[in-house]
């Protein structure tokens, strides 16, 4: 029977997706389908980690302590970027609508220079900042971790570790991504880790290996029982500067130490009726977001439609103004005076959206950042949790590349990141990410490199909207805005906003990244006419995040572009 009640049952599965499509994206109340909870609900990288931190919830562990969890099993199952050898932001929001920010970020070790990534003409040193031990910061995770524990949590500290423990210990199925990940990573953990056999194996990794990481699960069992001091202290730093000392590596006992996660309040804005809470720096996030949404709001941008050519020219010139302000204002806020307030001002945002020109493309060698009267001068992961009572929490974390610096610490089982690529290394030259900075995101002591990093809570009526986050380097923040847009203007429900194809302009380089079949081949002939250089690749990012409805169901978005997974009950 290919009909029922006179409509071809193909027709009727459309229509019915459509509906409940729109009726999420109007918050509309949507009931007795499958995925929507709301007891609580966690999406991130994998299911293993989503498991973990839903048990958290169900045994009455509130957001925080899910999301505790959660980057430890994450660290155990996403070795790409979950980590204790790396840093990240937090951004909460409580079910009475406060909300707080806490900056895990590493900082550069107290022996780091300026010049550090320079030959004696002058020249970056190509890699340095990349694959070496000098490519590390000072991580954040494990004190961000104890930090928001300490402040939010419910459960006991050992709860929340335990299961990361017991993940490492036994082990766990790998998926056919990471076993790619893993052989694609192995010439170079051999290279860079001689004698060592942490994610190692004689044959080639395959789907359904057991990965189990003794080392590792010592480690975490230190950080169950000690805290902070079973890190920063004690065995692991011992190894930490011992592996320092045998590669020329920067950290020393002292950085670890002297490292401590800050409270930062968080940056908000409005999007017509919505309020954005969000990063603010060291990441360059949120400003980013803020600014952007700002630059399209007057925009008809509902009209015209999801990837529609005027859509995406608006967005690309947006995103080319705010990427330029980006690389010259944008830095740790300890060590530069960010100028947030001018940034933001609604009046300067509109006065860079004035050279655009529907005819024709604005070269990014027209486009610098602006000026302020009275101005002087494959890795991250993001999860995205909500608990029953409405509290909610989006972090971003990372090891910066695809298994950070790909150094492991010896006898301590874990990956060190090599964050410091985010540094400018030396004016006007790009990172990994093609970025460009300058003094502001300069290398100095102590200080925290510029993040990309946006994770990003959203609520209308003082209620709960979205929880929403991704990795992707430079990609990060133009993602969270198309996803951000895919619900607000173009009624896509939360997963179809996060299986939509995204595209990207960073300024520097002046093309538009896509990904394959992102705009249809009319839309490309136009924005070529125009001046517009399009090319296929260079984005992806991994969306996480979870829709409210406006009758308290939590719907959840999960990317398939990886292995990530959203559980609720
Ligand atoms: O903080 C940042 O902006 C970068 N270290 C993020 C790196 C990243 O997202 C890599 N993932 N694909």
């Amino acid at each position: 029977m290919n009909y029922l009640f006179g409509i071809k049952k193909t027709t009727l599965l459309l229509l019915t997706i459509t509906f409940f499509q729109h009726a999420f994206a109007q918050n509309q109340p949507a009931k007795n389908i499958d995925g929507l909870y709301r007891n609580g609900m966690v999406v991130c990288a994998t299911p293993n980690a989503a498991k973990v931190g839903l048990e958290i919830l169900k045994k009455g562990g509130n957001a925080v302590d899910a999301a505790v969890a959660v980057q430890f099993a994450l660290a155990v199952t996403y070795p790409e970027a979950g980590n204790i050898g790396g840093g990240g932001f937090m951004v909460y929001r409580n079910a009475e609508g406060e909300s707080n920010t806490l900056d895990f970020r590493e900082k550069a070790p107290a022996a780091a220079s300026a010049n550090m990534y320079l030959d004696s003409a002058g020249n970056v040193i190509p890699d340095m900042s990349l694959v070496t031990h000098q490519a590390s910061g000072v991580p954040g995770s494990v004190d961000g971790m104890v930090e928001a524990h300490k402040k939010y949590g419910r459960l006991k500290w050992e709860e929340l570790v335990q299961p990361a423990i017991d993940l490492a210990h036994n082990g766990f199925a790998i998926s056919k991504k990471l076993a790619g990940s893993l052989n694609w990573g192995s010439a170079q953990f051999k290279k860079l880790n001689p004698g060592k056999t942490y994610l190692l194996k004689a044959a080639e990794w395959k789907e359904g290996d057991l990965l189990v990481q003794e080392d590792l699960a010592k480690t975490l069992t230190l950080i169950r029982d000690k805290g902070r001091d079973g890190f920063y202290a004690g065995k692991v730093a011992d190894e930490i500067a011992e592996e320092m000392k045998n590669g020329k590596g920067l950290i020393s006992k002292a950085d670890l130490k002297n490292y401590h996660s800050i409270w930062r309040k968080a940056l908000t804005g409005m999007y017509k009726e919505y309020k954005i809470i969000t990063m603010p720096p060291p990441s360059s996030g949120g400003i980013a977001l803020l600014q952007l949404l700002h630059s399209v709001e007057n925009y008809p941008l509902h009209r015209w439609g999801y990837n529609k050519d005027s859509t995406v020219q608006l967005i690309v010139e947006a995103e080319r103004r705010v990427y330029a302000d980006r690389s010259k204002y944008l830095g740790d806020p300890d060590f530069y005076k960010v100028p947030v307030d001018s940034l933001l001002k609604p009046a300067y945002i509109d006065s860079r959206m004035k050279s655009f020109n529907w005819n024709a493309a604005t070269p990014s060698s027209a486009i610098q950042p602006g000026a302020f009267a009275g101005y002087e001068s494959d890795q991250t992961t993001h999860y995205s949790i909500v608990d029953g009572q409405g509290n909610s929490v989006a972090i971003t974390t990372t090891l910066n590349g695809s298994f950070g610096s790909k150094i492991f610490v010896g006898g301590a089982g874990f990956l060190l990141n090599n964050e410091m690529d985010d540094f400018s290394a030396k004016p006007g030259v790009p990172n990994m990410f093609g970025l460009v900075g300058g003094k502001a995101n300069s290398i100095q002591p102590g200080k925290r490199m510029l993040s990309s990093m946006t994770p990003t809570i959203i609520e209308r009526d003082g209620r709960l909207l979205m929880v929403v986050g991704t990795p992707g380097g430079s990609t990060i923040i133009t993602s969270v805005f198309q996803t951000i847009l895919n619900v607000i203007e173009f009624d896509q429900g939360m997963q179809q906003a996060v299986d939509s194809k995204r595209f990207h302009h960073q300024w520097l380089p002046d093309q538009v990244n896509i990904e394959k079949d992102a705009f249809d081949s009319a839309t490309i002939e136009k924005l070529q006419q125009k001046g517009y250089k399009i090319i296929t690749g260079g984005v992806g990012g991994r969306v996480d995040a979870i829709l409210i409805t406006k009758d308290g169901y939590y719907y959840g978005g999960a990317d398939p572009r990886g292995d990530d997974s959203k559980m609720g009950y």
